[in-house]
């Protein structure tokens, strides 16, 4: 079986209802990266933060898998998947991919400021965490996500997926933040792309097949392609 990894942003999401960050009335117009995405403005506002991405869960948790998550879970009949998302919903899980790798954390878990390794799972009836929550350590509950300027602790893993790819799909992200976009250089030299996206994505990756549509259309391009071409 051909291997096939995908590499997920916000734009995967937006057909799901979920806001992307950059694209106009993005999460970036509506916030300051700076208040609620880093170290720094959780220790200034810890409440703001909590509050930033408790609403984001909430959203998550009531928003539902659109047919591109669809389409690449049904893709696991076909070849072996795997998906790269820095989306920190669950959406892919609950359309039913198998192998999914979340470079920027997990809405849905939350951990113990003091010990990365002490993780809860919130789940929709019990989706907010508030400043006094606690972990079993007696330290305050933060979420589970990589903050900017924060390390990535999957991106070795993430590398060494990439390194395996006999295809490499990109979808809905504007290849802006690095480690993640910095993936697509570990794919073996002639690997051929298909990147999704209704708006253009600058890349210097050679052998890019752009496919300009979202994702739901996107991927059932996709999957013709593939079935034309192996
Ligand atoms: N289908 C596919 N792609 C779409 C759709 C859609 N329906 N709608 C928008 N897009 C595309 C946009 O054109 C854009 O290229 O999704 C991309 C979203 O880009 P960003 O908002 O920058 O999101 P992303 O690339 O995932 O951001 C990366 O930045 O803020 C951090 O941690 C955050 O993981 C995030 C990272």
């Amino acid at each position: 079986m051909k291997h096939v990894v995908v590499l997920t942003g916000a734009g995967m999401s937006a057909e799901s209802g979920i806001a992307t960050f950059r694209d106009s009335g993005g999460l970036w117009e509506q916030y300051k990266i700076e208040d609620v995405a880093t170290p720094e403005g959780f220790a200034r506002n810890p409440q703001l933060v909590l509050d930033f991405y408790n609403q984001r869960r909430k959203d998550a948790f009531v928003a539902r898998p659109n047919e591109g998550h669809i389409g690449l879970a049904q893709m696991e009949a076909e070849y072996k998947m795997s998906i790269i998302t820095q989306n920190v919903d669950d959406l892919h899980e609950r359309a039913g991919s198998s192998r999914v790798l979340h470079l920027h954390g997990e809405l849905a878990k939350v951990r113990s400021t003091a010990n990365p390794g002490l993780i809860y799972e919130l789940t929709p009836d019990k989706a907010e965490i508030h400043l006094g929550d606690k972990a079993e350590d007696g330290s305050q509950l933060r979420p589970h996500i990589v903050w900017f300027g924060e390390a990535v602790p999957m991106i070795e893993e993430a590398m060494n997926i990439v390194q395996t790819a006999d295809i490499l799909v990109v979808i809905g992200t504007s290849l802006n933040v690095y480690p993640a976009a910095g993936l697509l250089q570990y794919a073996p030299t002639r690997t051929p792309v298909y990147l999704i996206d209704p708006n253009e994505v600058r890349t210097s990756q050679s052998y890019v097949h752009f496919i300009r549509k979202g994702a739901s259309e996107g991927v059932r391009e996709l999957r013709r392609l593939l079935r034309n071409a192996l």
